[in-house]
């Protein structure tokens, strides 16, 4: 019988086996400077939160473990790339990330955006390598995770973000940045490990969307205070990036407390929405705490 997520005990265990599944995940031979590009932004580091949403999403609607192996290595691939642009001199211009030189420092701006480039067609790679889901099923999940790394998606939230970046901006107009920029890749995680499953109950697909939305949004309106009341050391990042740039965020449109509030309350509601699983949920429920107690 296919082991599940279930099975793979707990969240240590899962982190173990992806932080595996990604070092292996990386092509065996092409340009050796491109490909070592590629490994530092992918296995430097990193809380690994999207790869373990998709494991603990699947552990909740049933699905085999080595199906979201290759559903959490494309997310976490589409998610490593965004970063190494982001942080690129045209875009957020950082020089570091993950506590070490941004990819483009550590390499060079031309090797860093083709690293990114490759780690994103790599990930539709193994998300296509998928073991046996239905031919209709994978297909679903390509688009699912197409678009919410596209124009419709992160990458259509970063567009809006460079083009405000310096602008007065108001709460909505931030709001639907962010479920883009961040909400959609996160949703589509769960969606994935969702999608993974041989027949997903209706039950667990509605509460993860919900939960997808109240995550995504409040993941990101999270890592805007982080911005402003961590440091350096504990983000792996430049504290006062955001501020330092003129971007709006949840922190200068409301305020620290206020933006603390909305995250907090986000991360509730997506909590009750896993109410009504009891224990199958436990998994889902401890990373989502585990997230709202981060420190970076
Ligand atoms: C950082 O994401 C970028 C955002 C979308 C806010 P993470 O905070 O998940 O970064 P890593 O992967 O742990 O470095
Ligand atoms: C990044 O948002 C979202 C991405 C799509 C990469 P930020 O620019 O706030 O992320 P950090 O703070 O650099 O990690
Ligand atoms: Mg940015
Ligand atoms: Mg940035
Ligand atoms: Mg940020």
């Amino acid at each position: 019988m296919a082991q599940t997520a279930e099975a793979a005990t707990g969240m240590d265990a899962l982190r173990e086996r992806i932080e595996q599944r990604l070092a292996d995940s990386l092509p065996r031979d092409g340009e050796p400077r491109l490909v070592e590009a590629m490994r530092y932004a992918l296995t430097g580091g990193g809380k690994r939160l999207r790869p373990l949403l998709v494991y603990h999403a699947g552990q909740l609607a049933g699905a085999p473990l080595e199906r979201l192996d290759h559903a959490a290595v494309a997310v976490e691939m589409i998610h490593a790339y965004s970063l190494v642009h982001d942080d690129l001199p045209a875009m957020d211009d950082d020089e570091l990330r993950r506590g070490h030189p941004t990819c483009h420092i550590a390499f060079d701006e031309a090797t860093a955006i083709l690293a990114g480039d490759a780690l994103q067609t790599l990930a539709f790679q193994h998300l296509a390598a998928m073991p046996h889901p239905s031919p209709a099923r994978l297909l679903q999940m390509i688009r699912t995770l197409g678009t919410a790394a596209g124009a419709a998606g992160m990458a259509g939230g970063q567009a809006m973000d460079l083009a405000l970046t310096g602008q007065d901006c108001d709460l909505n107009t931030l709001e639907r940045l962010h479920r883009l920029k961040t909400g959609a890749l996160i949703e589509a995680a769960l969606q994935l490990g969702l999608l993974s499953a041989e027949s997903p109950p209706d039950t667990v697909g509605a509460a993860l969307d919900t939960v997808g939305q109240n995550l995504g949004l409040a993941f990101q309106i999270q890592d805007d205070v982080l911005d402003v009341t961590s440091d350096t050391h504990t983000l792996g990042k430049a504290q006062g990036a955001d501020a330092a740039r003129n971007q709006p965020t949840f922190a200068s449109l409301m305020g620290i407390d206020a933006a603390t509030k909305r995250y907090q309350s986000q991360y509730d509601e997506a909590l009750e929405q896993l109410a009504e699983f009891g224990k199958s949920a436990d998994g889902l429920r401890k990373l989502i705490l585990q997230i709202r107690d981060r420190k970076n």
